[in-house]
């Protein structure tokens, strides 16, 4: 049991030097707890909760109504999200809660005159999927917790209340979206300064209407959000705007309980999150697509093809996914998408040396018949574990920077443009270059696909790491590749998160590579035919390892300023 205060080993360095809350290392080590979050104050929060003696959930609870109210433009409150988690006992769950379409959905509701209209999933009132984060915190704090959800949401309330610094990464944000968020007066109110100017970096962000619905939290639970005031509100305001989002839906939404998704890499089993993600199938077939490569001697002998090998598994992966993945209520998702035979084959077409000309999705076994889901059992990534043997993998998000850009007035909650993670027409892109097809069209309760990839892995049935990110599509990409570097290359968890990252999402067909990847490798690369897009950062992860000698290493992704922290035990 988690008992007492522990030493705390997170120490000054990292953040970004404005007064928002206390400065956290990138990495941490300890052995009775760790977590890893992208805010000084929500791993903070983390920590306080375990201080007091409650556990790896209770934590990531608390972090995720902390980042709510601190890393707004990200996650939160009006948005939805995936946790995977190992509870004590050594059984895995996998809680959706994901966004669901509105009732009044349906599949050509962003067409106008003949064409698909982005703007219209990606800002206001119709991009808005009905969120899933409260419930699905909630429902972590029932499941596994130990009863603090009630501290947990008065923290957040007080920083809400009283404000915090704005640090220069959500400034810089701010300052991106302000002609959107000028179109929202209660957006404008809270982000935007009265003469529409973005609130500057080390300006204190107070966020009052935030702090009344997180007061309301703590009272009522997630009765206050999906029945209560936030609900009216929201209701009122949609009828205004000419949103399809009712009371209805709010009250009707529901997490699910997923079954994880199990598959051996390296003598580890990987668990992953399973439709309406694709962050799970896909990890997945990553890994199995590389397998039968000798992926160190690559690595040491000739590095541009390992990245060569691991890109094309993204292509062939992203094909698979634009033409077979959709919430699996609803869409036929085959379960041959992680059959061996199947990913050995697929793997085939993969070269040393050679790009493949044409990629096009496979053919996996029991299309129509051996499905994902359809047996829903009732029912910014953050990273927690203890010693009792909690872990959670918890990937939340609002979408794209500060979702729709949408405040209801009188609420403080930014809501979600999650319905752009639909395919709102055949083969148009979403924000993020996306396919898909009808298996991702819109419809009436169904959840969009996600790609966020929450990841525990076990080895011999004790868990030994656990990541994911957010960055999209990059998400699957980053998780993939951190689990390459750990479970086949033999790295450190906080050298893995630090190495440079690759990216291919079949569609756009470019390969983009990191600006640290060695020049010479990506010379060589753009000769093996890959069209090379260069950039600054790929996804944004966070990390826990595990060992039985030195125990927890906790990562924040060291391209920005996260916050590792750990725990000794007394
Ligand atoms: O669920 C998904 O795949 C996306 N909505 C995730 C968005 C995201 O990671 C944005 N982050 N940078």
């Amino acid at each position: 049991m988690l008992s007492g205060t522990g030493a705390i080993a997170a120490a000054v360095g990292g953040a970004d030097g404005t007064n928002s809350g206390p400065q956290f290392r990138a990495v941490a080590r300890g052995k009775r707890a760790a977590i890893a979050t992208v805010h000084p104050l929500a791993t903070e929060a983390g920590l306080k909760i375990l201080a007091d003696g409650g556990n790896a959930a209770d934590a990531a609870v608390a972090a995720a109504l902390m980042l709510s109210v601190v890393d707004g433009h990200n996650s939160g409150l009006g948005g939805g999200c995936f946790i995977l988690a190992r509870a004590a006992d050594g059984h895995m769950v996998a809680i959706d809660g994901r966004e669901t379409a509105p009732a009044a959905a349906h599949a050509e509701m962003f067409i106008r005159n003949g064409k698909a209209d982005a703007n219209l999933s990606q800002t206001g009132a119709l991009a808005i999927g009905v969120p899933g984060a409260v419930a699905a915190y909630h429902r972590l704090s029932t499941e596994l917790g130990t009863g603090r959800w009630a501290a947990a949401a008065q923290m957040a309330a007080e920083v809400a209340a009283d404000g915090f610094a704005l640090p220069e990464s959500y400034a810089a944000r701010l300052k991106g979206e302000r002609s959107d968020l000028q179109k929202f007066p209660a957006s404008r109110e809270i982000f935007l300064r009265e003469n529409g100017s973005p609130r500057l970096a080390g300006e204190t962000l107070v966020q009052s209407d935030l702090a009344k619905i997180l007061e309301e939290l703590k009272q009522s639970g997630p009765d206050a959000f999906y029945r209560g005031r936030f609900a009216e509100l929201t209701d009122a305001w949609m009828k205004q705007q000419g949103g399809i989002l009712t009371a209805d839906d709010l009250a009707s939404y529901r997490v699910r309980f997923r079954e994880p998704l199990e598959t051996k890499f390296q003598g580890h089993q990987i668990i992953g999150f399973p439709p309406p993600s694709s962050g799970g199938v896909h990890v997945a077939q990553i890994l199995s697509l590389i397998d039968r490569f000798d992926l160190q001697q690559l690595m040491q002998q000739e590095p541009a093809a390992f990245y060569h090998v691991v890109g094309e598994a993204m292509r062939l992966a992203f094909a698979d996914r634009a033409a077979f993945l959709g919430d699996p209520g609803f869409a036929d998702v085959p379960r041959g998408l992680i059959d061996a035979d199947y990913l050995a084959q697929r793997s085939s077409l993969i070269q040393l040396g050679k790009r493949i000309p044409l990629v096009r999705e496979g053919a996996p076994p029991g299309i129509g018949i051996d499905l994902f889901g359809r047996r829903p059992r009732h029912t910014t990534h953050l990273t927690a574990a203890d010693d009792d043997g909690n872990w959670i993998a918890m990937t939340s998000t609002i979408n794209t920077t500060f979702g729709s850009k949408v405040v209801v007035p009188g609420t403080g909650v930014v809501l979600n443009n999650q319905m752009d993670d639909f395919a709102i027409a055949p083969g148009v892109p979403n924000a993020f270059g996306l396919v898909g097809n009808a298996a991702n069209a819109p419809a009436p309760g169904k959840r969009p696909l996600s790609s966020m990839s929450p990841t525990i892995v076990l080895k011999d049935g004790v868990p030994v790491l656990t990541c994911g990110a957010a960055g999209g599509p990059r998400i699957i990409s980053a998780t993939a590749q951190i689990l390459i570097r750990c479970l086949a290359l033999g790295e450190s968890v906080d050298q893995a998160i630090a190495a440079p990252r690759i990216h291919h999402q079949w569609v756009p067909d470019s390969l983009v590579v990191e600006r640290e990847l060695q020049p010479l490798i990506v010379a060589q690369l753009e000769s093996m035919g890959h069209d090379i897009q260069r950039t600054s950062a790929i996804a944004t992860a966070q990390a826990i390892g595990w060992n039985a000698e030195s125990g927890f290493v906790a990562t924040a992704e060291p391209r920005l300023p996260g916050a590792a922290a750990a725990m000794e035990n007394e």
